[in-house]
């Protein structure tokens, strides 16, 4: 049993089944509209605007070898806020989009297999200067935040979801990444779910090299109860479902 599945799951990690998939058949091939590069919210949503990134007044020339060489894992944050540009750069440096969308995709600061994208980003924000505290998801397309809730006791609700790491709720705000498989399923069928698992690595790494560059840190998370982080999320855990979490907070 162990054996099969382990023999399972390695080959998950292979790229066999490309070979045993007829592309000619995927739902893009076949002609079925594009899934939409953000999920829909309501009209009425709450939205709060983020700063452009040509408008950033504060955040400019960082070197990136120095934050390269300096990037690890931090799990200790300070009482100190992230400000409105500081969130609005992490979350443009992580899924901000370049560009016009067209065509059902639209290219984005990090790479992603066949420009499918297939993440949204969630956050809950306990310390960011100007935002109350609660769950908002990142809109892309008009970089924005959309108020999504303020559940109680957010942050042991956080930690919780992480599987009791603790740093998870201490943070200024954690990043939680959904994926919605399909939009990557549309056009490679079964080929979709290994080039997601490898997407969601640039995004975080992204989130690393950044919060190197405004003196605050991370530390990416994929322990966490999937179970218990869609809940919080309110996510229906098949079409969306967490695929991985990290904690930001400044750094001394
Ligand atoms: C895919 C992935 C999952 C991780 N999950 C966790 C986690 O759940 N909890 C944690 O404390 N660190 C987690 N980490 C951080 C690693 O422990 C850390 O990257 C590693 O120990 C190397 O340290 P460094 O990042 O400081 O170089 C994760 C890192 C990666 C890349």
């Amino acid at each position: 049993m162990e054996k099969e599945l382990r023999r399972q799951y390695r080959f998950f990690l292979k790229d066999t089944i490309r070979k045993a998939i007829d592309f000619s058949k995927t739902d893009q091939n076949m002609g079925v509209e594009s899934p939409p590069i953000e999920k829909p919210h309501s009209t009425d949503a709450v939205k709060v605007d983020l700063i452009k990134p040509e408008n950033l007044q504060n955040i400019k020339g960082i070197d990136l070898a120095a934050t390269i060489a300096k990037r690890k894992s931090r799990r200790k944050y300070t009482d100190e806020p992230l400000t409105m540009e500081e969130i609005s750069f992490l979350l443009w440096a992580t899924q901000g989009i370049r560009g016009e969308p067209s065509h059902g995709h639209a290219l984005r600061t990090v790479p992603s297999a066949g420009c499918r994208h297939a993440f949204e980003t969630y956050l809950t924000v306990f310390n960011i200067q100007g935002l109350k505290q609660g769950i908002y998801r990142y809109l892309p397309t008009t970089h924005q935040l959309l108020f999504e809730s303020a559940p109680h006791n957010l942050r042991q609700k956080t930690t919780r979801a992480a599987f009791g790491q603790k740093f998870a709720g201490n943070s200024a705000v954690t990043f939680i990444w959904t994926a919605i498989p399909y939009r990557m399923e549309w056009r490679y069928g079964l080929a979709a779910h290994k080039v997601i698992a490898i997407d969601v690595g640039h995004v975080c790494q992204n989130l690393y090299l950044v919060c190197e560059g405004i003196g605050a840190g991370t530390c990416a998370i994929a322990a966490y109860d999937q179970e218990g982080a869609d809940a919080l999320l309110g996510v229906d855990g098949e079409e969306e479902f967490v695929v991985y979490m990290a904690s930001v907070g400044k750094t001394i």
